[in-house]
């Protein structure tokens, strides 16, 4: 099954970079073409290796880009081109290109290996369409792409035999080596200018000659260059194909009766299992390893959206994303301890060592570029309650509760501690979490946010379920405490129209739709909410919030409800995060609003392929892959849709497939077991193996 867009337009340069990216959970290359440079955003991307320089925010760094290819006459940017294609086998993971140009056909194919996971591989093809002299360049572009840089303070280059091996310092003192080597079945010669460290071609060639060059790229400190000849492309690329294939072993799902949207899902699909390394020490950034936006940082995505896909396709990996909370949890106290509470706060971004890397200024004003003040970092406390969720759903779905003897449990532990010290008991006897924000992070400083209050009582509930497991470790919080805790949160009820309020004083803001309110704005870019913002004073909601608390934690009291609220809320959302549609999506298929369902879903899934995506935040750039929006599309065509539902270990469906849907088929993990089910319109058949 392969993505093909035919023909080119400099207009796409930067959505096709995220649409045909290529990673192997450790490293990201986007979809871009050899020609290219870091204007057209070549990024060469690693997971986990950050960088911070100067004042400016920390990112993952890029590394130099090792495919650079030059012909002349058959440059995209500067020639005219006949005919231009590009493919990605979605199933394989591999990108291919074909361009004719008047006097030269290139075809190129490239993979970013998931067997080898350090290595990223590339063939590129010049075939002559006539009697020329024809001059090809290619090599090492150490003219590296940077949003917050320069990262690297050396960049050394060393050319021995065919290889070209590059030795870089960041800012921080850690050490970057890619060795490249080039095989090409004629002789070259070597140079390097202004960045560009190149082989040369220069050869009369025949009408139907071929040169081609194959290159193998590999990120380590300890591969001397005479072992690159180990590498053969045929063997390489088998190697990687049956190790991607693997990663689809445990997981499918397919859509017959909609080609379209069966479509979007197995790429939904792709670029959730490019994101896997069954062996990482790190979680799964919001974007990625489409680049550098969002300063590569986990957010809650993760924990939500991600996690919940790979506790049904990947228990491995959804443990690594975890185990990376566990690892992380210094830092969360760090952050709980700096702003004068106890426990574990996470940070709202966090990088490889969990410190808040959310800046106070996130956003900015796009007409006078001023920075604008947000509090994401310092008021989204629900992030730890997220935290703690994702340790249950992975616990109840997997059956591994080893997770909670190797951290898991003093994670919980801790989120309740912050909690506690967070919340303040006012004259109602009940505890009240004052001045945050909720998911819809238009309203800044709000009290008690209705996600986050049912979240956090949900998170007590937790850590009194596993109560016992904290027996080997020192409990911060008594049983005792926490009973008192649980039975005193204060949960905001439905009022008498059946609505639950989103936060205290949401009922008397302004009711006038996100239609309305964009109105008001002086620029497309302009940030709606925070201090100034024109939704702020109004209803109009960035994304799901009261919709995700439903639909997420399902409390047994409250459910009845959701009918209402999804009407109530639905108007009022922008849908401004890719996260939203997928959520309401959910609670339309369960309110069996099929044709909103449906949309919803689509909007989700085909957030990547041209759908409809923000680009700025203010006047920040934020483009990049969308993964929990990817991880969305899927549920909400389980959860949804299909209707899946998990009570007391035992798993039902209850479908709300639109007419046109023939059926559903899916692959899934659970609690150990492997399931095949098949839905349709009249019912469900569900085998376990
Ligand atoms: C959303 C957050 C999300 C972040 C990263 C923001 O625009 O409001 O909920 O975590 O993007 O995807």
């Amino acid at each position: 099954m392969k993505l093909i867009k035919e023909g080119y337009s400099k207009d796409n340069i930067i959505s096709y970079g995220n649409m045909f990216l290529l990673a192997n959970g450790r490293f990201g290359y986007r979809g871009t073409l050899e020609e290219y440079r870091k204007n057209q955003l070549v990024n060469f991307t690693a997971l986990g290796f950050y960088d911070k320089y100067q004042d400016l925010w920390r990112e993952p760094i890029n590394l130099p880009n090792p495919f650079y290819f030059h012909v002349d006459g058959g440059s995209i940017l500067e020639d005219d081109i006949i005919d231009h294609k590009v493919e990605l086998d979605i199933k394989n993971a591999v990108f291919a290109r074909f361009s004719t140009f008047k006097t030269v056909k290139i075809e190129s194919k490239r993979f970013v290996s998931s067997f080898n996971k350090d290595l990223l591989v590339e063939e590129y093809k010049v075939i002559s369409l006539c009697d020329q002299t024809l001059n090809i360049s290619f090599g090492l572009d150490t003219d590296i792409s940077e949003i917050n840089g320069p990262h690297y303070i050396t960049k050394r280059v060393k050319k021995i035999n065919n290889s070209i091996v590059f030795n870089g310092t960041t800012n921080e003192r850690k050490l970057v080596s890619l060795v490249s080597t080039y095989r090409c079945n004629v002789p070259t010669e070597f140079s390097s200018e202004n960045n560009l460290h190149l082989f040369k071609i220069n050869k009369e060639m025949k009408k139907g000659d071929e040169i081609v060059v194959q290159v193998f790229s590999f990120v380590t400190k300890f591969i001397h260059t005479d072992k690159l000849h180990i590498f053969n492309f045929e063997r390489e690329l088998e190697r990687h194909k049956e190790s991607f294939n693997k990663l689809q072993n445990d997981f499918s799902i397919s859509i017959y009766g909609d080609d379209e949207a069966n479509f979007e899902v197995q790429y939904s699909l792709y670029q959730l299992l490019i994101l896997i390394d069954e062996n990482s020490v790190m979680s799964i950034p919001a974007r990625g390893l489409s680049g550098q936006t969002y300063k590569g940082a986990i957010f809650w995505d993760t924990e939500m959206f991600i996690l919940p896909f790979l506790v049904f396709s990947n228990p491995k990996m959804a443990r690594n994303t975890l185990v990376y909370r566990i690892n992380t949890l210094g830092g969360a106290k760090s952050k709980a301890k700096e702003l004068g509470y106890k426990g574990a706060f996470y940070a709202w971004e966090s990088q490889d060592d969990g410190k808040e890397r959310c800046s106070k200024y996130n956003v900015t004003d796009p007409i006078t570029n001023e920075p604008i003040r947000t509090y994401f970092g310092e008021k989204q406390i629900h992030i730890s309650g997220d935290v703690v969720l994702a340790i249950d759903r992975y616990v109840t779905s997997t059956c591994d509760t080893t997770l909670l003897d190797e951290g898991g449990y003093q994670v919980i532990d801790e989120v309740v501690k912050f909690y506690k010290s967070f919340a303040k008991k006012l004259d109602d006897g009940k505890y009240h979490f004052l001045d945050v924000i909720g998911p819809d992070e238009y309203h800044e400083g709000i009290n008690d946010n209705a996600y986050t209050n049912y979240l956090i009582h949900r998170a007590v509930t937790i850590a009194i379920k596993y109560n016992d497991f904290s027996n080997k470790i020192k409990k911060p919080v008594s049983l005792e405490e926490l009973i008192e805790f649980k039975n005193n949160i204060y949960r905001p009820s439905p009022n008498e129209n059946g609505i639950i309020e989103q936060f205290d004083g949401y009922f008397k803001l302004e009711d006038v739709s996100p239609e309305d309110v964009k109105k008001r704005t002086k620029n497309p870019k302009e940030y709606l909410g925070g201090t100034k913002g024109v939704a702020t004073p109004t209803r109009v909601i960035k994304q799901a919030d009261v919709i995700a608390m439903l639909v997420f934690l399902r409390p047994s009291s409250k459910i009845q409800y959701l009918d209402r609220n999804y009407k109530f809320y639905l108007p009022y959302t922008e849908h401004g995060s890719s996260l939203s549609s997928s959520a309401y999506s959910i609670a339309a298929a369960l309110c069996d609003d099929i044709d909103a369902a449906y949309s919803l879903f689509r909007k989700s899934s085909s957030i990547d392929l041209g759908g409809e995506q923000k680009k700025y935040a203010g006047g920040v750039y934020i483009g990049g892959t969308h993964p929990a929006s990817n991880a969305g599309a899927i549920l909400s065509l389980m959860c949804g849709l299909m209707g899946m539902r998990v009570i007391d270990e035992e798993i039902s469906f209850e479908p709300h497939l639109p007419d046109h849907f023939e059926k559903v088929e899916a692959t899934f993990l659970f609690r150990g077991i492997k399931y095949h089910i098949t839905v349709n319109k009249e019912g469900y058949k569900l085998q376990g193996e």
